[in-house]
């Protein structure tokens, strides 16, 4: 059965949850209620991704207790700052249909704006009032991190940063330990980019498996928090069917080795125009 990783604050996260980047809110429904149903327990969203309301309405669908299931939002960039973010968490809140999250990001440290560490101490009054359960942040470097804490003395307990085979992120995956902070992977396939890999395709062979499994596999036995995305029913089923089989030393040494200097997909935190 399904993973739990420890937080620092005392919670626990899903190891395994559905990623609903570019899914279309009407959607988002479906794929959402066919997650839970699959056993799927965790769904990551964000206000810019504009499907809060289908992912609301696919958890209502589902019929699972709200207290089974962890759902993460994100405060987008246009809303950082104290006020707006309290207004952008309220928002979201709404737009779910939910009372809580149980876990709320800062979703890019967009440092060109200055905000990120006003929009963290309304993270932690969001905290404080029960709105959120757990507070993090996405795309944060080391230094972002180690701001926030220091201003603060508040640390996240969460970074999502982009993470894959391709893209491994050990220097910040270190950061991350040495102050008690969970990894979490965003596009953990690569955004499929991967699942065509010679080297994946032959540790799935090797395993009876599909290189989704193999790669969804590789971060859990890395102690990462995946999110894969997928609004194909058979593949989010797939994507679950990943607690009978564990990779190897070999596996994980093929692996490693796909780690590249240019293996990152999307926007460099340090250098995005947000
Ligand atoms: P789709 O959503 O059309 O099913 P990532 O999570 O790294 O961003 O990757 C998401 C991409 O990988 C999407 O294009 C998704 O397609 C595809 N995908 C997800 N799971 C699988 C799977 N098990 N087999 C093949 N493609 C997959």
């Amino acid at each position: 059965s399904q993973l739990r990783i420890p937080l620092h604050d005392g919670k626990s996260i899903p190891q395994v949850g559905l990623g609903v980047w570019q899914t279309p809110p009407d959607v988002a429904v479906s794929a959402v209620k066919a997650a839970i149903e699959a056993g799927y327990r965790h769904i990551d969203t964000a206000a810019i991704y504009e499907n809060e309301a289908g992912v609301g309405e696919g958890v209502r669908a589902s019929g699972a207790a709200r207290d089974d299931l962890f759902i993460t939002t994100k405060v987008w960039n246009a809303d950082q700052g104290f006020d707006a973010t309290v207004k952008a968490a309220t928002a979201s809140l709404k737009r779910l249909g939910l009372d809580h999250v149980d876990l709320y990001l800062i979703h890019w440290p967009a440092p060109n704006k200055g905000l990120f560490v006003e929009s963290w101490r309304a993270l932690i009054r969001l905290q404080e009032e029960g709105k959120v359960r757990s507070i993090g942040v996405s795309n944060f470097e080391t230094e972002h991190l180690d701001r926030i804490i220091g201003e603060t003395g508040v640390t996240p307990v969460i970074n999502q940063i982009e993470l894959h085979p391709r893209f491994q992120q050990t220097a910040l995956r270190r950061a991350h330990a040495a102050r008690g902070i969970a990894t979490q992977s965003w596009s953990p396939l690569g955004q499929g980019t991967l699942l065509a890999n010679p080297a994946i395709e032959r540790v799935a062979a090797k395993h009876g498996r599909t290189p989704a499994q193999v790669i969804i596999r590789w971060h859990i036995d890395n102690g990462l928090i995946a999110i894969p995305k997928s609004v194909t029913a058979s593949r989010i089923v797939q994507n679950f069917d990943v607690f009978g089989f564990a990779l190897d030393a070999e596996d994980l040494a093929t692996i490693a080795l796909l780690d590249a200097a240019d293996g990152r997909i999307g926007p460099n935190p340090m250098t995005a125009g947000f």
